[in-house]
């Protein structure tokens, strides 16, 4: 028969090929760490979640999709070109040819555009909603790196927002009453984020010459959607980091919070940009976001030139790191009491270490195979050996050498991992046999000769 993988209840079949899910990362996918309203991830979520629908009440909240998507819903629908190097098998973990585990919140646009009632002229939407907007969080996978601030499951918060066209006839000398609605809503944005918010220094100067906007709107609609978007995405960056700058003066230091804009690319937005905040002295991106290009809509099954919306997409883990003052982005998924009993729902507190555990380092050289035949490996696929066979146990992994014999022409290379708990002290004897799984499995699946 064939071999399946159950993932949140469900069978799916695995694919020879494609099948990249370790059973590390299949643990993850029950956790729903967003849920929980003592977690740092669920306090900020439901914080973002609030501060957005106290404006105006417009968005609809979704907090419950599964990870495992198809590559439709992913990819396509967004139309991501299909040599884009996100759909890669080393960048994405794959549950076969056409499931994988989601890689954004966005992978869910089509199904809650879909749903927003007088806009799709769909049959029937799986939860048809009045609200002209919507709020996805989820937990979303990449094959990355292992660092303090990579972990191979995040969350980020989508956004969305549109408005109808109206192709009503208005008396002379007035503007269309989608014009009208999205100035009032823009303008009732303003005046709270001015109530509230009186330490933002905004940067925004580039030009949307290298940033085109797409035909079907007018440089009016353009303009007063994407200060809607800029608006909506500010109000939420003060109210998340001006609390905090405030605890943070009244500790002495004395900073002004400042964002800024700078342009973007993604394919299913055009003009596309991303926001920074100048934090701890370096620029921190957080947020991806753009006007809504014509064709997501339309697979959303909505009417040509009939709309006009904005969408974003927002990490929360390193939001969190930072105001919960959480060192390492493992501590989120930690069964140690010791962390979550730190953490109350609706309250933003600083952690307390309760103990730091020493460290211990192991390098790993190999020379790469030089069979053609041989799989060439990827350096995601060695932080996936590591992950598979050390969990939570690894705080890094660093190339730390690499060299090309003169004469064989061989390439080598030396990885560093440092093995660190974040709950107790580990003993060499449980570091050598890890470290020796590790060896093997390299050796098993890339072909690898160690040395
Ligand atoms: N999904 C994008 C990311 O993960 C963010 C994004 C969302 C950008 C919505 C534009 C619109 O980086």
């Amino acid at each position: 028969g064939k071999s399946q993988l159950k993932i949140n209840g469900t069978h799916y079949d695995t694919h020879p090929e494609f099948t990249n899910i370790s059973g590390t990362v299949l643990s993850l996918s029950d956790r729903a760490l967003h849920l929980k309203a003592a977690h740092p991830i669920g306090i900020l979520r439901k914080q973002i979640e609030d501060k957005l629908n106290s404006t105006s009440d417009s968005y609809c909240v979704y907090n419950n999709f599964r990870p495992v998507v198809t590559v439709e819903e992913n990819f396509d629908s967004l139309g991501f070109p299909s040599d884009h190097p996100g759909r890669s098998k080393s960048d994405t973990y794959y549950v076969n040819d056409k499931h994988l585990f989601r890689t954004h919140t966005s992978a869910h646009e089509m199904e809650c555009f879909g749903n927003i009632k007088g806009f799709t002229t769909r049959e029937s939407p799986r939860a048809p909603t009045d609200k002209p907007g919507f709020l996805i969080s989820a937990d979303v996978y990449r094959r990355d790196e292992i660092d303090r601030t990579h972990y191979p499951v995040f969350h980020q918060m989508e956004g969305a927002r549109v408005w109808k066209r109206s192709q009503e006839p208005v008396p002379q000398g007035t503007e269309p009453l989608h014009i009208q609605q999205l100035r009032f809503d823009l303008q009732t944005l303003e005046e709270q984020l001015h109530q509230e918010n009186t330490n933002l220094v905004v940067h925004d100067d580039i030009s949307l010459e290298q940033n085109p906007k797409q035909d079907y709107m007018s440089d009016l609609e353009v303009s007063l959607c994407s200060q809607h978007l800029k608006r909506s995405i500010e109000l939420l960056v003060a109210q998340v980091f001006n609390k905090k700058l405030a605890s943070m003066r009244a500790a002495g230091s004395n900073t002004q919070l400042q964002v800024r804009w700078i342009k973007a690319y993604f394919p299913w937005t055009a003009p596309s940009w991303e926001i920074e905040v100048f934090w701890q002295g370096e620029w921190l991106e957080l947020c991806g976001c753009g006007l809504v290009r014509e064709q997501v809509l339309l697979n959303a099954g909505y009417k040509p030139d009939n709309q006009i919306g904005w969408a974003f997409g927002l990490g929360l883990d390193r939001i969190a790191m930072l105001l919960f003052e959480v060192p390492d982005i493992r501590l989120f998924w930690t069964m140690d009491d010791r962390f979550h009993s730190q953490f109350h729902e609706g309250q933003i507190t600083k952690f307390k270490p309760y103990s730091k555990y020493p460290g211990t380092i192991r390098d790993v050289a190999f020379w790469l195979p030089q069979d053609q035949r041989q799989k060439a490996i990827h350096e995601n696929d060695l932080m996936e050996i590591v992950r598979e066979k050390a969990g939570d146990l690894v705080e890094s992994v660093k190339l730390v050498d690499k060299f090309t014999h003169p004469k064989t022409n061989k390439k080598s290379l030396c990885y560093r991992i440092n093995y660190q708990s974040m709950d107790r002290n580990l003993t060499n004897d449980e570091i050598n046999q890890i470290q020796e799984n590790v060896r093997e499995e390299l050796v098993n699946k890339y072909g690898v000769t160690l040395r």
